[in-house]
């Protein structure tokens, strides 16, 4: 496969909500993100994906563990010059188009704001050319550029969101469910908007999501987070066929099917934490059971799982 853009190595993020409370938000997660791929990060609410992006992103400082993006560690000693070099290689979109832009502020001055930071232009003249010019690649137009964020639908909106990421020309954006505040008949223009960037840009995408229904769409691997722990990591069609850990076969049976007698008996299987009976020292952790199919599991498990494997 292509060269790695990041490698996450043990990220690790606790957050203290007054002791002996902790949330282990990530959990010692490894996994690494292709040039030029989408990796979709699954999982229910609460099971710390949106956290492990903003920690790769260094929007939080980890707990644990390292991020190297290639090959330079993110979370090192840096400069400030080096920080705000990262800081433009590393584009974040979020789930709620509303809260995320300033309402106060002009679309232009919304998407020029890296824009200004970077110091990327010249003069006025040429700041508002790359503004209307992101407004087009997004599918807005230059009209859009002196109103505020209010007037626009929660589509436009994130077309707004997706032009203010771009202005910096970054190389890897994390797009945290990015749809799923949106009406479904618009979801999917956002996504087809996403993969067009992707291969106009050669961009690199962290795709999150709460189920595995649009993701598949989307994503060349999907990796599938339980309570801070990845629990399975595999190319996103091996994913749908061999599912192995029950977990990901819980939310693979939650998905509705387009069929209606299949959707008539679809059963939702439902995931049991404790049918795992791990013993003290046995030791759980990410196992390959086909190329690039990762589970984690106890040498047992394995064992079981590799008889269940479909070639
Ligand atoms: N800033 C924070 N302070 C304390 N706890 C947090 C913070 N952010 C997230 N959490 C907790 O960490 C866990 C993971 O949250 P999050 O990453 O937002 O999950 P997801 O994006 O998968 O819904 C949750 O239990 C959440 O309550
Ligand atoms: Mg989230």
């Amino acid at each position: 496969m292509a060269e790695k853009l990041l490698e996450i190595k043990n990220l690790k993020q606790y957050f203290n909500i007054g002791r002996p409370n902790q949330v282990k938000a990530v959990d010692d997660v490894t996994f690494d993100i292709y040039k030029g791929e989408t990796l979709g990060l699954v999982g229910e609410s609460g099971c710390g994906k949106s956290t492990t992006g903003r920690t790769i992103i260094r929007l939080y400082n980890a707990t644990g563990g390292q991020v190297l993006f290639n090959g330079d560690n993110v979370h090192g000693k840096k400069s400030k010059a080096e920080l705000k070099k990262f800081n433009r290689k590393m584009q974040m979109i979020f789930q709620d188009p509303y809260a995320s832009l300033n309402p106060r502020m002009t679309v232009a001055d919304i998407i020029a704001e890296g824009i200004d930071i970077h110091g990327l232009v010249k003069d006025k003249k040429e700041r508002m050319q790359r503004v209307y010019s992101l407004l087009e690649t997004v599918g807005l137009n230059k009209e859009h550029a002196n109103r505020y964020p209010h007037e626009f639908s929660g589509g436009q909106r994130q077309r707004i969101g997706i032009a203010r990421a771009l202005a910096v020309e970054p190389e890897f954006i994390i797009a945290d469910e990015p749809i799923s505040a949106l009406d479904v008949s618009i979801q999917a223009q956002v996504v087809n908007l996403l993969k067009k960037l992707q291969r106009e840009k050669g961009l690199t995408y962290l795709f999150i999501a709460h189920d595995l229904s649009m993701v598949k769409y989307i994503s060349d691997r999907i990796g599938v987070m339980y309570f801070g722990k990845m629990v399975e990591l595999a190319p996103a069609d091996d994913l749908y066929r061999n599912a192995m850990h029950p977990y990901t076969k819980s939310l693979l049976s939650a998905i509705p099917l387009p069929d209606p007698e299949s959707e008539r008996t679809r059963r939702r299987i439902m995931y049991d934490p404790s049918s795992h009976h791990y013993a003290e020292n046995e030791k759980v952790e990410m196992r390959e059971i086909a190329p690039g199919h990762l589970v984690y599991c106890s040498e047992k498990e394995f064992a079981q799982y590799k008889t269940q494997y479909k070639k």
